[in-house]
Protein backbone atom coordinates (compact mmCIF):
# COMPACT_ATOMS: atom_id res chain seq x y z
CA UNK A 1 0.00 0.00 0.00
CA UNK A 2 2.00 2.98 -0.76
CA UNK A 3 0.58 6.52 0.60
CA UNK A 4 -0.81 7.93 -3.03
CA UNK A 5 -3.21 5.20 -2.38
CA UNK A 6 -6.52 6.85 -2.64
CA UNK A 7 -8.83 7.57 0.42
CA UNK A 8 -12.23 5.43 -0.53
CA UNK A 9 -15.70 6.17 0.87
CA UNK A 10 -18.95 4.65 0.55
CA UNK A 11 -22.51 5.77 1.06
CA UNK A 12 -26.40 4.67 -0.33
CA UNK A 13 -26.07 7.54 -2.53
CA UNK A 14 -25.13 11.20 -2.67
CA UNK A 15 -25.16 12.06 1.17
CA UNK A 16 -21.75 10.62 1.46
CA UNK A 17 -20.50 13.46 -0.47
CA UNK A 18 -20.75 16.15 3.10
CA UNK A 19 -18.55 14.37 4.81
CA UNK A 20 -15.97 14.02 1.13
CA UNK A 21 -16.51 17.55 1.35
CA UNK A 22 -14.74 17.54 4.85
CA UNK A 23 -12.23 15.15 3.85
CA UNK A 24 -10.98 16.69 0.48
CA UNK A 25 -11.16 19.97 2.60
CA UNK A 26 -8.86 18.56 5.17
CA UNK A 27 -6.70 16.76 3.13
CA UNK A 28 -7.00 18.65 -0.26
CA UNK A 29 -3.64 16.56 -1.74
CA UNK A 30 -5.10 12.96 -0.97
CA UNK A 31 -6.76 10.66 -4.10
CA UNK A 32 -10.18 10.33 -3.20
CA UNK A 33 -12.59 7.72 -4.88
CA UNK A 34 -16.35 8.26 -3.75
CA UNK A 35 -18.66 5.44 -4.33
CA UNK A 36 -22.72 5.79 -4.48
CA UNK A 37 -24.74 2.58 -3.84
CA UNK A 38 -27.32 4.78 -5.59
CA UNK A 39 -29.31 2.15 -7.05
CA UNK A 40 -29.91 0.35 -3.41
CA UNK A 41 -30.73 3.17 -1.36
CA UNK A 42 -32.24 3.95 0.46
CA UNK A 43 -30.27 1.46 3.51
CA UNK A 44 -32.58 2.65 5.96
CA UNK A 45 -35.46 0.74 5.97
CA UNK A 46 -33.28 -2.72 4.90
CA UNK A 47 -31.95 -5.81 7.42
CA UNK A 48 -28.54 -5.62 8.94
CA UNK A 49 -27.96 -8.58 6.87
CA UNK A 50 -28.81 -6.49 3.80
CA UNK A 51 -26.64 -3.84 5.04
CA UNK A 52 -23.69 -5.79 5.72
CA UNK A 53 -24.04 -7.56 2.19
CA UNK A 54 -24.18 -4.18 0.59
CA UNK A 55 -21.32 -2.67 2.82
CA UNK A 56 -19.13 -6.02 1.85
CA UNK A 57 -20.19 -5.16 -2.15
CA UNK A 58 -18.85 -1.50 -1.66
CA UNK A 59 -16.06 -2.62 0.19
CA UNK A 60 -14.53 -5.04 -2.80
CA UNK A 61 -15.15 -2.67 -5.23
CA UNK A 62 -13.29 0.12 -3.48
CA UNK A 63 -10.36 -2.55 -2.38
CA UNK A 64 -10.41 -3.54 -6.14
CA UNK A 65 -9.87 0.06 -6.46
CA UNK A 66 -6.47 -0.17 -4.00
CA UNK A 67 -7.80 2.06 -1.23
CA UNK A 68 -5.70 2.32 1.81
CA UNK A 69 -8.65 3.56 4.23
CA UNK A 70 -12.46 2.94 3.67
CA UNK A 71 -14.51 5.82 5.21
CA UNK A 72 -17.92 4.20 5.78
CA UNK A 73 -19.64 7.76 5.07
CA UNK A 74 -23.04 6.35 6.13
CA UNK A 75 -24.46 6.14 9.74
CA UNK A 76 -26.84 3.37 8.73
CA UNK A 77 -24.25 1.17 7.06
CA UNK A 78 -21.18 2.35 10.21
CA UNK A 79 -23.96 1.06 12.75
CA UNK A 80 -25.13 -1.88 11.40
CA UNK A 81 -21.79 -3.38 9.98
CA UNK A 82 -18.41 -1.86 10.65
CA UNK A 83 -17.74 -4.15 13.41
CA UNK A 84 -18.67 -7.26 10.38
CA UNK A 85 -16.39 -5.14 7.71
CA UNK A 86 -13.34 -4.85 10.50
CA UNK A 87 -13.68 -8.38 11.26
CA UNK A 88 -13.57 -9.50 7.31
CA UNK A 89 -11.19 -7.38 5.62
CA UNK A 90 -7.43 -5.88 7.01
CA UNK A 91 -7.80 -1.94 5.64
CA UNK A 92 -8.71 0.07 8.02
CA UNK A 93 -12.10 1.93 8.32
CA UNK A 94 -13.28 5.08 9.59
CA UNK A 95 -17.27 5.16 10.25
CA UNK A 96 -19.80 7.73 11.29
CA UNK A 97 -22.29 7.86 13.78
CA UNK A 98 -23.95 10.34 15.23
CA UNK A 99 -22.58 12.74 17.08
CA UNK A 100 -25.04 12.39 20.44
CA UNK A 101 -21.57 13.20 22.73
CA UNK A 102 -21.02 16.24 22.04
CA UNK A 103 -24.76 17.31 21.70
CA UNK A 104 -25.51 15.80 25.33
CA UNK A 105 -22.07 16.92 27.40
CA UNK A 106 -23.14 20.82 26.12
CA UNK A 107 -26.88 20.94 26.29
CA UNK A 108 -28.41 22.97 28.92
CA UNK A 109 -32.00 21.84 29.01
CA UNK A 110 -30.74 17.93 28.93
CA UNK A 111 -33.32 17.42 26.17
CA UNK A 112 -32.10 16.90 22.72
CA UNK A 113 -32.76 15.90 19.56
CA UNK A 114 -31.85 13.26 16.38
CA UNK A 115 -32.74 12.76 13.40
CA UNK A 116 -31.97 9.86 11.43
CA UNK A 117 -32.40 6.31 9.47
CA UNK A 118 -34.66 3.60 11.27
CA UNK A 119 -31.44 1.53 10.57
CA UNK A 120 -29.59 3.92 12.51
CA UNK A 121 -31.50 4.59 15.73
CA UNK A 122 -32.89 0.40 15.87
CA UNK A 123 -28.87 -0.50 15.97
CA UNK A 124 -26.95 -1.99 18.38
CA UNK A 125 -24.15 0.51 18.37
CA UNK A 126 -26.47 3.47 18.50
CA UNK A 127 -28.03 1.88 21.27
CA UNK A 128 -24.85 1.66 23.59
CA UNK A 129 -24.16 5.54 22.88
CA UNK A 130 -27.17 6.72 23.90
CA UNK A 131 -27.06 4.78 27.03
CA UNK A 132 -24.01 6.03 28.16
CA UNK A 133 -25.98 9.52 28.69
CA UNK A 134 -29.20 8.61 30.89
CA UNK A 135 -29.15 12.24 32.27
CA UNK A 136 -30.10 13.62 28.96
CA UNK A 137 -33.52 13.55 27.27
CA UNK A 138 -33.09 12.03 23.56
CA UNK A 139 -35.56 12.64 21.15
CA UNK A 140 -35.37 10.48 18.22
CA UNK A 141 -37.01 10.98 15.13
CA UNK A 142 -37.14 8.69 12.06
CA UNK A 143 -36.60 10.63 8.65
CA UNK A 144 -38.82 8.75 6.79
CA UNK A 145 -38.93 9.91 3.19
CA UNK A 146 -35.97 12.49 3.34
CA UNK A 147 -33.43 9.96 1.61
CA UNK A 148 -35.59 9.12 -1.29
CA UNK A 149 -36.44 13.15 -1.90
CA UNK A 150 -32.59 14.06 -1.37
CA UNK A 151 -31.73 11.13 -3.92
CA UNK A 152 -34.27 12.47 -6.36
CA UNK A 153 -32.59 16.04 -5.86
CA UNK A 154 -35.89 17.57 -4.40
CA UNK A 155 -33.72 19.39 -1.24
CA UNK A 156 -35.91 21.99 -1.92
CA UNK A 157 -39.11 20.73 -2.59
CA UNK A 158 -42.29 21.68 0.18
CA UNK A 159 -42.33 17.51 0.84
CA UNK A 160 -39.06 17.80 2.26
CA UNK A 161 -40.40 21.04 3.63
CA UNK A 162 -42.98 19.34 5.23
CA UNK A 163 -41.53 16.58 6.23
CA UNK A 164 -39.16 18.27 8.60
CA UNK A 165 -41.72 20.69 9.95
CA UNK A 166 -43.76 17.08 11.08
CA UNK A 167 -40.16 15.85 12.57
CA UNK A 168 -38.98 18.71 14.09
CA UNK A 169 -41.80 20.84 15.22
CA UNK A 170 -41.99 17.88 18.72
CA UNK A 171 -38.72 18.54 19.06
CA UNK A 172 -38.69 22.31 19.48
CA UNK A 173 -41.89 21.78 21.65
CA UNK A 174 -40.06 19.14 24.27
CA UNK A 175 -37.31 22.01 24.41
CA UNK A 176 -34.09 20.36 22.74
CA UNK A 177 -30.98 22.83 22.70
CA UNK A 178 -29.19 20.53 20.40
CA UNK A 179 -30.18 18.54 17.14
CA UNK A 180 -28.12 16.24 15.71
CA UNK A 181 -27.72 15.23 12.14
CA UNK A 182 -27.87 11.12 12.12
CA UNK A 183 -27.70 10.52 8.64
CA UNK A 184 -25.03 11.61 5.95
CA UNK A 185 -27.71 12.69 3.74
CA UNK A 186 -29.09 15.70 6.07
CA UNK A 187 -26.42 18.05 6.01
CA UNK A 188 -27.92 19.27 2.18
CA UNK A 189 -31.03 20.43 4.46
CA UNK A 190 -29.57 22.48 6.90
CA UNK A 191 -31.04 25.60 5.21
CA UNK A 192 -34.40 23.94 5.10
CA UNK A 193 -33.53 22.75 9.06
CA UNK A 194 -32.24 26.50 9.86
CA UNK A 195 -35.70 28.16 8.25
CA UNK A 196 -37.69 26.06 11.01
CA UNK A 197 -35.67 25.77 14.32
CA UNK A 198 -35.13 28.67 16.49
CA UNK A 199 -31.84 30.60 16.22
CA UNK A 200 -30.90 29.29 19.74
CA UNK A 201 -31.12 25.16 18.86
CA UNK A 202 -27.68 24.43 17.68
CA UNK A 203 -27.66 21.70 14.85
CA UNK A 204 -24.55 19.17 14.77
CA UNK A 205 -23.85 16.45 12.75
CA UNK A 206 -20.09 14.33 12.51
CA UNK A 207 -18.25 15.13 9.29
CA UNK A 208 -15.45 17.24 10.56
CA UNK A 209 -15.20 14.94 12.89
CA UNK A 210 -15.05 12.40 10.88
CA UNK A 211 -12.61 13.96 8.79
CA UNK A 212 -10.07 14.86 11.63
CA UNK A 213 -10.38 11.17 12.28
CA UNK A 214 -9.11 9.49 9.13
CA UNK A 215 -6.65 12.69 8.94
CA UNK A 216 -5.26 10.66 12.33
CA UNK A 217 -5.18 7.12 11.46
CA UNK A 218 -3.14 8.09 8.03
CA UNK A 219 -0.75 10.10 10.00
CA UNK A 220 -0.59 7.46 12.61
CA UNK A 221 0.12 5.09 9.92
CA UNK A 222 2.29 7.40 8.15
CA UNK A 223 0.02 6.69 5.37
CA UNK A 224 -1.30 10.63 4.31
CA UNK A 225 0.22 11.27 0.39
CA UNK A 226 3.00 13.51 0.34
CA UNK A 227 3.01 14.48 -3.25
CA UNK A 228 2.02 17.61 -4.12
CA UNK A 229 0.71 17.06 -7.52
CA UNK A 230 -3.16 17.14 -8.43
CA UNK A 231 -4.81 14.97 -6.67
CA UNK A 232 -7.99 12.71 -8.35
CA UNK A 233 -11.25 12.53 -6.96
CA UNK A 234 -13.25 9.93 -8.76
CA UNK A 235 -17.17 9.22 -8.25
CA UNK A 236 -18.78 6.73 -9.01
CA UNK A 237 -22.57 5.90 -9.17
CA UNK A 238 -24.53 3.01 -10.04
CA UNK A 239 -27.72 4.65 -11.09
CA UNK A 240 -28.35 8.02 -12.92
CA UNK A 241 -25.19 10.45 -12.03
CA UNK A 242 -27.22 13.50 -12.86
CA UNK A 243 -28.22 14.23 -9.61
CA UNK A 244 -24.44 13.90 -7.90
CA UNK A 245 -23.00 15.99 -10.65
CA UNK A 246 -25.52 18.41 -9.46
CA UNK A 247 -24.49 18.23 -5.90
CA UNK A 248 -20.29 18.49 -6.53
CA UNK A 249 -21.64 21.59 -8.89
CA UNK A 250 -20.45 19.84 -11.75
CA UNK A 251 -16.82 20.03 -11.18
CA UNK A 252 -16.07 16.15 -11.13
CA UNK A 253 -17.14 13.91 -13.43
CA UNK A 254 -19.35 11.18 -12.20
CA UNK A 255 -18.79 7.67 -13.78
CA UNK A 256 -21.64 5.55 -14.11
CA UNK A 257 -20.92 1.83 -13.57
CA UNK A 258 -22.95 -1.07 -12.22
CA UNK A 259 -21.39 -2.78 -9.03
N1 LIG B 1 -26.66 8.38 4.24
C1 LIG B 1 -27.11 7.37 5.07
C2 LIG B 1 -26.83 7.52 6.53
O1 LIG B 1 -25.94 8.25 6.88
C3 LIG B 1 -28.12 6.37 4.68
C4 LIG B 1 -29.43 6.84 4.28
C5 LIG B 1 -30.23 5.72 3.72
O2 LIG B 1 -29.78 5.15 2.74
O3 LIG B 1 -31.29 5.42 4.27
O4 LIG B 1 -27.50 6.94 7.34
Amino acid sequence: MTNNNPIGLFDSGIGGTSIWKEIHELMPNENTIYLADSKNAPYGQKSKEEIIHLSNKNTEFLLNQNCKIIVVACNTATTNAIKELRAKYQVPFIGIEPAIKPAALHSKTQTIGILATQGTLNSELFHQTAQQFQDTKIIEQIGHGLVPLIEKGKINSPQIKELLNNYLQPMIEANIDYLVLGCSHYPYLLPQIKKILPKHIKIIDSGEAVAKQTKNILSEKNNLNQESHQPKNIFYTNANPTVLEKILKHNYPVIKKDF
